[in-house]
């Protein structure tokens, strides 16, 4: 097959783009520089330079190829509905990157006991998540016009990356601000509680999805859960600094990472994969998060 990627360059993306090359499909991938284009071409992927705001370079390339997939910016509205509408009509898979955060509360640090699956509804909370609300909506009335559109939303994701960015935004933020500080961090009392899996995991899901989801589906991506407390303490044992944690005021968090701290940080996003399991018989396997930090990849990379 002949898939398009954006975010081809990223985390997800370029998770999903190694495994489709080595499954023998023709993979091509939006380049927003020469270097990333020439990153790309080492990876058997074709890019093609431009950006999301290229909708002329994006129709080309989504019209030339027999699927989709969108893992560049799950908070780009242009950019799904000028695929969605290249895509009208012709029956071609799109598989779009949303993110569990859409469901998150923003409650410096305190646990909540709502948890989501597929078939549950929502009003999102926090204002970036209307706007992601809206987006997820735009792939699925895109079902209504012959397109087979499936949502996506990942939890927070760990492990190392297949493409050519190794490492996703949050274990690694807190990592850095933990050995910044000496100690382990987490905003207010770090009772609040994140689902999160394992990027082949995701990787999975999305070949699955790519193969055989129905049009108009949506899937967590999931497998566990922890409050930002424990992954602080294992992140603290992983330095060295004796599972020792302390509270960050959500505006210290603010000043460090910026304005995505407290709601990815202080929120809760707990969500359950129940579709996707049992539509797609995904098998979720990866090592668990913690593990990850304390005994494998994190401590591999970030221990010295
Ligand atoms: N990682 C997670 O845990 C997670 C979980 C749920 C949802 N998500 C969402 O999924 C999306 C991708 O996440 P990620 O972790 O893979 O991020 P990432 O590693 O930062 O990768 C983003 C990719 O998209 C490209 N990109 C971004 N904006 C673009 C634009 N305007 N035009 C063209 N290319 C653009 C980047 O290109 P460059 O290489 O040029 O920067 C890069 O290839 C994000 O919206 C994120 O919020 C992520």
């Amino acid at each position: 097959m002949k898939i398009f990627v954006t975010g081809a360059t990223g985390y997800i993306g370029g998770s999903v783009a190694e495994r489709l090359v080595r499954e023998g499909h023709l993979v091509t991938g939006l380049a927003r520089s020469a270097e990333a284009a020439r990153e790309l071409e080492q990876r058997s992927i074709r890019p093609v330079i431009g950006t999301l705001d290229d909708a002329e370079v994006v129709v080309a390339a989504v019209r030339e190829a027999d699927a989709v997939i969108n893992a560049a910016e799950a908070n780009h509205p242009d950019a799904v509905r000028t695929i969605s509408s290249a895509l009208a009509g012709s029956g071609k898979a799109l598989l779009h990157t949303s993110g569990s955060g859409i469901v998150a509360t923003q409650s410096a640090g305190e646990k909540v006991d709502a948890i989501y699956d597929e078939y549950s509804p929502f009003t999102p909370a926090l204002p970036r998540m209307v706007q992601r609300a809206a987006i997820d909506q735009v792939v699925f009335d895109a079902a209504r016009q012959n397109v087979r559109s499936v949502v996506i939303r990942p939890t927070m994701i760990y492990g190392e990356g297949r493409g050519a960015r190794k490492e996703s935004f949050q274990v690694p933020v807190l990592i850095d601000n933990a050995k910044a500080n000496g100690i382990g961090l987490h905003i207010g009392r770090g009772e609040n509680i994140w689902s999160n899996v394992h990027i082949d995991d995701v990787v999975e899901l999305y070949v699955l999805a790519l193969a055989k989801a129905p049009a108009g589906a949506l899937y967590y991506a999931e497998n566990g859960e922890n409050s930002l407390k424990d992954t602080a303490a294992a992140i603290s044992r992983m330095l060295g600094f004796g599972g020792k944690t302390r509270a960050w005021s959500p505006e210290d968090a603010e000043a460090a990472i910026g304005f995505k701290a407290h709601s990815s940080f202080g929120s809760n996003s707990r969500v359950r994969g129940k579709r996707s399991r049992a539509e797609l018989g995904w098998q979720p396997q990866g090592v668990s998060m913690l593990q990850d930090i304390e005994h494998g990849w994190y401590r591999r990379v970030h221990r010295s």
